[in-house]
């Protein structure tokens, strides 16, 4: 701990060191166990090392790690190639990054490149990252304003309001980025109409729709990704990262075939994007969820969850509102949470915030009933 803070810094550590993890699991340099609910601010959807991940990166690193996409590479072909099976009908090719800010970042630029316009449309609350191109689209002033002039062209509306969208929208306007539930803003969830009018007025006006999934993606809302799966709704682009490969760094851009061709050779590319050990790990990943049935598993026991919270929660006057979609819950609460944090940690169950007053969770989706049971039962315990 000593190190990390006297050689790095701006972040707002919980005071312990984690050294391993299983399942749903970590551990402290003392053997503590934690029940998970920050799973790697949501990485870790298929659990900390599962063992087949493990393998297959075991299996890939003694086998070839470097290779750019400059170079032909046959686990990243048949990576692409499950991308494009998996994710929404008509998002075939993809772009291959390290993070979610820069799954955002190209799909930023392929939006302006393919449209030829400049304006993007984001929302309120919303949150897409921290590098210029995607700290522009994101909303919170706290992380904005002490580095503008950000990229221009951008404007926020508010989050559920179509409207404010078709007001929005000029001559120039190439895109509208939006996370289907929002996550930082604390797992807001919209009308069952919202995305689907989205849809209608984007095409209407020639304007591309970019979903980020990143937070979203790969299960977490009990659907394998939340816009297609909960409202049968299809982007132009879409954003993914965080579990997309186990753990192992991968963020990517996914798109329609004529609007990936926009780009040209070389107005984008990454040294590391796209290279066979974080390919490796997400057939691997991609495997897991489907094979042992996790996005069924976020839908059933996070309904268990929000059940139980609400049912044990009950009556609790500091509580605003328990909200979520599979093992994506928040709960709002008329205080700021820090202090039921620390208390969780010394009970045994790390959560995270969304702002000052909102617990946020997301557990790995390999979390059993016991382990969901005395995460409630702790929160009782403190919030009581
Ligand atoms: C919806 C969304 N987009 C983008 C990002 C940025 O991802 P990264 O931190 O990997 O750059 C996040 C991170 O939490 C996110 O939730």
């Amino acid at each position: 701990m000593e190190l990390e803070n006297q050689y790095s810094g701006w972040v707002g550590r919980r005071p312990i060191q984690i050294v391993s993890g299983k399942g749903a699991l970590v551990y402290d340099a003392e053997g503590k166990e934690y029940i998970d609910c920050i799973g790697g601010n949501g990485v870790a959807i298929t659990g900390h090392s599962h063992p087949k991940i493990v393998q297959a990166i075991k299996n890939q690193a003694e086998k070839l790690i470097v290779c750019p996409t400059i170079l032909y590479n046959e686990v990243r072909g048949q990576l692409y190639k499950r991308l494009a099976e998996v994710t929404p009908p008509g998002l075939t090719k993809s772009f291959l990054g390290n993070s979610g800010a820069e799954a955002v970042e190209a799909a930023l630029k392929l939006a302006r490149r393919h449209t030829g316009k400049i304006e993007i449309i984001a929302m309120k609350n919303g949150f897409h990252g921290r590098t210029m191109g995607a700290l522009s689209v994101t909303w919170n002033p706290k992380y904005r304003k002490p580095f503008q002039p950000l990229i221009p062209g951008i404007s926020h509306v508010p989050f559920g309001n179509v409207e404010a969208v078709t007001n929005a929208i000029t001559k120039q306007t190439a895109a509208v980025i939006v996370e289907p539930i929002q996550g930082e803003a604390g797992v807001i969830i919209p009308s069952n109409t919202y995305l689907k009018e989205l849809r209608e007025i984007c095409n209407a006006h020639d304007v591309l729709l970019i979903f980020d999934e990143v937070q979203t993606g790969w299960g977490r809302t009990g659907k394998l990704f939340a816009g297609h799966g909960h409202w049968d709704v299809i982007p132009d682009i879409m954003t993914l990262s965080k579990a997309i490969a186990g753990g192992i760094p991968m963020g990517a851009m996914i798109a329609k075939n004529e609007i990936f061709d926009s780009l040209k050779t070389g107005e984008h590319f990454s040294t590391f994007g796209g290279n066979p050990l974080s390919c490796a790990a997400a057939l691997a990943s991609i495997d897991v969820i489907q094979n042992e049935k996790l996005v069924e598993k976020s839908a059933e026991n996070g309904a268990y969850l929000l059940e139980q919270l609400r049912s044990h929660l009950k009556g609790k006057k500091t509580i605003r509102e328990i909200r979520g979609k599979g093992l994506f819950i928040a709960i709002e609460m008329k205080f700021k949470v820090v202090p039921i944090l620390k208390r969780a940690i010394s009970e045994g169950v790390l959560l995270l915030t969304s702002g000052l007053n909102t617990i946020r969770m997301l557990p790995p989706l390999v979390i059993s009933r016991k382990q969901i049971d005395q995460v409630v039962n702790v929160l009782e315990k403190i919030i009581e």
